[in-house]
């Protein structure tokens, strides 16, 4: 066993497929190579185990609220290499903002695993990482798809389809993301109740919604792959109003859509979770994503990301 390890993940933004991926339709998720999550251990030689974050500063045990899954995870780890009386600091030092669509708590749960399974010296593959990140993300969020910790663990942006394919691929398209928070907490797990609802209450409608959300992604992969730009962004605003058919949207964010839009952006949606969150918009070039980010500023938005498409190395912040 080592003294001190270190994890890491990253935050995500769906491009295509929100709600829709909960009911197996296909989705399209980018790692946001930039914006990450650290998690170090330390072990201490007293008993204690500490956890530190920008949000908490105590003990282990006494972690809870929208804390209690990353609890649970790391008994669970801790219980697993048989090390329950372990002394320990755990710090979390994250670039992700909390419930904002950027797959914070996903990104958590990796990073935990992974620091673990390198303080134990042990292997980690990627099926045993997924499946232990649902500990968290099932206590944190409802059912949740896979495709938040499918995303975060990945350096590539990746097809996925729930329990059946998590594909990475390579994308070489020119364009930029703009990434652009509300401020407003989404809350996955109201929001996927809210479709559910929806789907109770008009299942033919919400059906034909959640198809056509599938099929926006698998028509979004074809444009990636053939360098449609401006075919990927009209999919993203059709994309974004189905979305808010499925009742996820939010006043802030349709004023954020609208505003990149108007200000040339390719296409515009709604990313995760919705009702708060963050929105994605398409720009075809830098200076049409400084434009769109300033112009979303204005409006209000709160922090903003540019990311290539195609090589999220080079992501930007701007705030
Ligand atoms: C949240 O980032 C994405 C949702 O589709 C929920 C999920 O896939 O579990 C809204």
């Amino acid at each position: 066993m080592l003294t001190k390890a270190i994890g890491q993940s990253h935050a995500k933004a769906i491009l295509m497929g929100e709600h829709s991926v909960v009911y197996g339709e296909p989705a399209i998720a980018i790692p946001l190579l930039n914006i990450n999550m650290v998690v170090s251990i330390i072990i201490r030689h007293d008993q204690q185990q500490i956890i530190k974050s920008r949000y908490y500063n105590g003990s282990l045990s006494d972690l809870a609220g929208a804390y209690e899954g990353v609890r649970q995870l790391i008994v669970f780890l801790l219980e697993k290499f048989n090390a329950q009386d372990l002394g320990f600091e755990l710090t979390f030092n994250s670039q992700i903002p909390q419930e904002r669509g950027m797959g914070s708590s996903a990104a958590t749960s990796i990073a935990v695993i992974r620091a673990f399974y390198q303080l134990f010296e042990e292997p980690l593959n990627q099926t045993i990482l997924l499946k232990m990140a649902n500990i968290e993300e099932s206590i944190t969020h409802g059912s949740p798809s896979g495709i938040d910790t499918a995303t975060s663990s990945s350096e590539d942006p990746i097809f996925f389809i729930k329990n059946k394919e998590v594909t990475p691929f390579k994308i070489d398209v020119p364009g930029y993301l703009v990434i652009s928070d509300t401020g407003i907490m989404g809350q996955t797990g109201l929001a996927v109740s809210a479709v559910r609802r929806l789907f109770d209450e008009e299942p033919s409608k919400t059906r034909r919604l959640i198809s056509n959300l599938g099929e926006a992604a698998t028509a979004a992969k074809d444009a990636l792959q053939t360098g449609d730009l401006v075919g990927l962004g009209q999919l993203m605003t059709k994309a974004h109003s189905h979305l808010r058919a499925l009742g996820v949207s939010h006043p802030h964010l349709e004023t954020l859509v609208k505003t990149a839009i108007d200000t040339n952006a390719l296409g515009a949606k709604l990313t995760g979770s919705g009702i708060g969150g963050s929105i994605i918009a398409l720009a075809r070039n830098l200076t049409d994503a400084k434009h769109i980010a300033q112009a979303l500023s204005e409006v209000g938005a709160q922090e903003y990301w540019i990311s290539p498409l195609a090589n999220q190395m080079n992501t930007e912040q701007l705030t």
